[in-house]
């Protein structure tokens, strides 16, 4: 298999540091390019990243002295040495829109975790397990651009990652009709440790900006069905959730609550789980989990913890299934924010992307 240069565009942060893990000794994949704001420019890697480096995990020695680029400034050197780019930076919305266009009109593909182009209706918003189809938009995109090569394709939001999976293949055979979410999100959700979020240590903060209308509204664009020449939203399920701030770093966990047009039992809800297969296990993508949806019997399962790491932070945990009184069924979900719900989950977009042959 030929192997593709890779560039980060906001290789210092919480989800650049981990792009540069996920990427060490990969496969397919090659970093040749690292890029951040103007503070880091001009820096050997290791220097610019100046003590901010959050991972358990040593730094590859492979990205220590790569120069750090400007993101904006020198894109022309950056589209230069890689086949395409993740991006996922802390910057204006309209300018985040305005820099991942640029790559993509450089013929650059850009694979997005930033919230900017989400709805943007010819870009695709995808879980791989999922949706997979809606990467076919892409040649509708590359028209309105302009370009042969680029296109900008995002992840969705970290929070529903952890819910939204268990629900839509349930929707297939039962029809999801209301669901209420609580979700208990990690601090390196908003890129911070305990270290740089004192306040976070034995508290919760009960407002994450944005993030109730993204659990919401992001969930329907997934549901939707790509029609004259755009992806158009579904109507339902209905979704309605609040999103709380946990002293936990890293894992974002959903209580879920859910109504069904046609009411299963049980034992049918978990054999879907069970037997679910997408697409990145069907190809045997580099990072598709082997069992996406893992149910845990146990009533104190899952935890944090214990789970959010399995099969490498790509799986979903579920657990305490049990029917309610006011809907149809209660459990709880769990997913890796920074590794399922952001590098991660933008990684296996890429490599379905690369599979299919939309980086040659
Ligand atoms: N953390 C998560 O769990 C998570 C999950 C899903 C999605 N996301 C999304 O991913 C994106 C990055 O999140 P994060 O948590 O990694 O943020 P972060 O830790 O604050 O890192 C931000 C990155 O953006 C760069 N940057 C800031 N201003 C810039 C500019 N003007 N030009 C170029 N680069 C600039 C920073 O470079 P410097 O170091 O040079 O300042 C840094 O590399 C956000 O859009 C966020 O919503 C995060």
């Amino acid at each position: 298999m030929k192997t593709y240069n890779v560039g980060i565009v906001g290789a210092t942060g919480m989800v650049g540091q981990r792009f540069i893990l996920l990427l060490h000794n990969h496969p397919w994949f090659k970093i040749t390019a690292l890029a951040a704001s103007g503070r880091s420019a001009g820096k050997p890697y290791k220097e610019a990243i100046d003590g901010r480096w959050a991972m358990k995990e040593p730094m590859p020695e492979s990205v220590e002295n790569i120069m750090v680029e400007d993101a904006q400034a020198d894109i022309d050197s950056i589209v230069s040495k890689v086949d395409f780019v993740f991006c996922a930076v802390n910057m204006k919305k309209d300018e985040i829109k305005a820099l991942e266009q640029a790559y993509a009109q450089k013929e650059c593909p850009v694979i997005s975790n930033n919230s900017a182009n989400r709805f943007t209706p010819d870009v695709p918003m995808v879980i791989p397990e999922l949706n997979p189809d809606h990467i076919e938009i892409i040649k509708e995109q590359r028209k309105r651009l302009g370009t042969k090569r680029g296109f900008i394709a995002v992840k969705s939001n970290c929070s529903l990652q952890s819910y939204v999976p268990a629900l839509f293949p349930l929707d297939k055979e039962f029809g999801v009709k209301d669901v209420l979410v609580c979700t208990y999100q990690a601090i390196s959700g908003a890129g911070k440790t305990f270290e740089r979020w004192p306040e976070m240590i034995d508290n919760v903060n009960p407002y994450i900006g944005g993030e109730e209308e993204k659990s919401e509204k992001e969930p329907l664009k997934i549901w939707g069905k790509i029609e004259n020449g755009v992806i158009v939203p579904a109507t339902k399920p209905n979704f309605t959730a609040q999103c709380l701030r946990v002293p936990v770093s890293d894992g974002h966990m959903a209580a879920v609550f859910v109504r069904f047009e046609n009411k299963p039992t049980k034992d049918q809800i978990l054999k879907v789980w069970e037997n679910f297969v997408g697409e990145p296990q069907k190809l045997a993508l580099p990072h598709a989990p082997k069992q996406f949806i893992k149910y845990y019997a146990q009533d104190d399962m899952p935890q944090t913890k214990l789970c959010r790491d399995n099969e490498g932070g790509m799986a979903i945990s579920v657990g305490r299934l049990r029917e309610d009184s006011q809907y149809d069924y209660k459990f709880v979900c769990l997913s890796h924010n920074t590794l399922r719900g952001a590098a991660g989950g933008g990684l296996l977009l890429a490599e379905l992307l690369c599979a299919k042959g939309y980086f040659d």
